[in-house]
């Protein structure tokens, strides 16, 4: 299988993500920050030393400021729901994801405004677009750092500087980015940061995280067992305890932290470059295909790893069918349940065929793409 879906799961995982869950259930498998015999202690080091893991990679003063969810849609759902109250106005873009759209639609009917910022053609928004729509009562910006559909890039460093002179928090929504571009939440402003553990990461599925800027009042939605404070009938203050009731996922946290290592090793910048080249091959060849209607900047500078395409008019579900079934070729149609982004790029009738780079993908597998492609075309 030539897998080209690594925007909704990278695959595969280094060798030493699997090597370490085996291993983390068969030998240190107790629940951590419960107990204090030694497995338990064990896996509660695994969990502290993933948070270190991520405050450095994302330029984190505290790893006490990151909380483990199980995904990125969880961080973003406690992120919006737990800093908007009655009354607090947000804004976010045509671009984002259901997992944003959706909480902040659903906070109208508690009277949360929302203004959504229409972007271009290919997905850009000019900052200070987000500017322009600052009112007296905008209590956060939300926004994609790129998205899901076409790639495009968003400017968070800019939005970031907006954000912090308005005195207005900044969410910023790392799920096609992180571990694949620097992210640094000083220098670009950032208050909460929602990551998937399983995609740029190369962590398992079932981890997520949310970065919350020291001194942020962020509600909380569930209270259980934290392993401190049991005297007391009240969910401790104390992050990350605050956010994290419950037995943690240990096998994917532990997997998530060989991901982090991996990255750590090869390092942002390489794996960036080898993401970079492989999307500009990819769609100066499809350039060359009549057929193909390209979405998106066309610039592997100005988008991530994601490539978006249809075949004349033909239905983006079909042909990806047969590139499954003809083909072998993993890749994700339809509206990747973002469907403002596919009104803003002209796609939401047919929705798009949308191959996804990751680190692991050669110049064959995009040879192979392409090949296949034009036989597709050369059948219709
Ligand atoms: N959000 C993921 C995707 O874009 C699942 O496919």
């Amino acid at each position: 299988m030539i897998y080209l879906d690594n925007a909704a799961t990278t695959y595969p995982k280094p060798e030493v993500v699997y090597e370490a869950m085996l291993n983390q259930m068969r030998h240190s498998g107790a629940n951590p920050g419960r107990s204090g015999h030694k497995m338990a202690i064990e896996a509660g080091r695994v969990i502290f030393n993933t948070r270190e893991l991520l405050a450095k990679l994302f330029n984190i003063n505290n790893p006490m400021q990151i909380i483990f969810t199980s995904n990125a849609t969880e961080s973003l759902n406690l992120a919006i729901k737990g800093i908007l109250k009655a009354g607090d106005h947000v804004i976010t873009t045509s671009m984002e994801h259901n997992s944003v759209l959706r909480p902040i639609k659903s906070l109208e009917k508690i009277n949360i405004e929302n203004t959504i910022i229409q972007c271009d053609e290919v997905g850009f928004i000019d900052s200070e677009q987000i500017r322009r729509e600052i009112k007296s009562n905008t209590k956060l910006i939300v926004m994609t750092h790129a998205s899901n559909v076409t790639g495009t890039l968003m400017p968070i460093e800019a939005v970031g500087k907006i954000a912090k002179e308005a005195g207005i928090y900044f969410l910023v929504d790392a799920a096609q980015t992180a571990g694949v571009y620097e992210i640094d939440v000083k220098k670009h402003n950032i208050d909460l940061l929602a990551i998937p553990g399983h995609k740029g990461l190369l962590g398992p599925q079932g981890v997520g995280v949310l970065y919350i800027r020291d001194d942020l009042d962020v509600m909380h939605f569930k209270e259980g067992g934290t392993g401190s404070k049991s005297e007391e009938l009240v969910q401790p203050e104390m992050l990350p305890d605050r956010y994290e009731s419950g037995t943690p996922n240990t096998p994917g946290i532990t997997g998530l932290a060989k991901g982090i290592e991996f990255i750590d090793n090869i390092g942002l910048e390489k794996i960036r470059k080898h993401e970079e080249e492989l999307t500009q091959y990819f769609i100066d060849e499809l350039k060359k295909i009549d057929k193909v209607t390209i979405y998106g900047p066309m610039d592997s500078k100005k988008q991530a790893a994601v490539i978006s395409i249809n075949i004349g008019e033909e239905d983006s579900s079909e042909i990806a069918y047969i590139l499954d079934k003809v083909f072998n070729i993993a890749v994700r149609p339809g509206l990747h349940c973002a469907p403002y982004a596919h009104k803003t790029i002209g796609s939401f009738e047919q929705g798009t065929v949308r191959f996804s780079i990751g680190y692991f993908n050669t110049k064959e597998d995009i040879d192979a793409s392409i090949d296949a492609i034009n036989n597709i075309c050369q059948q219709l």
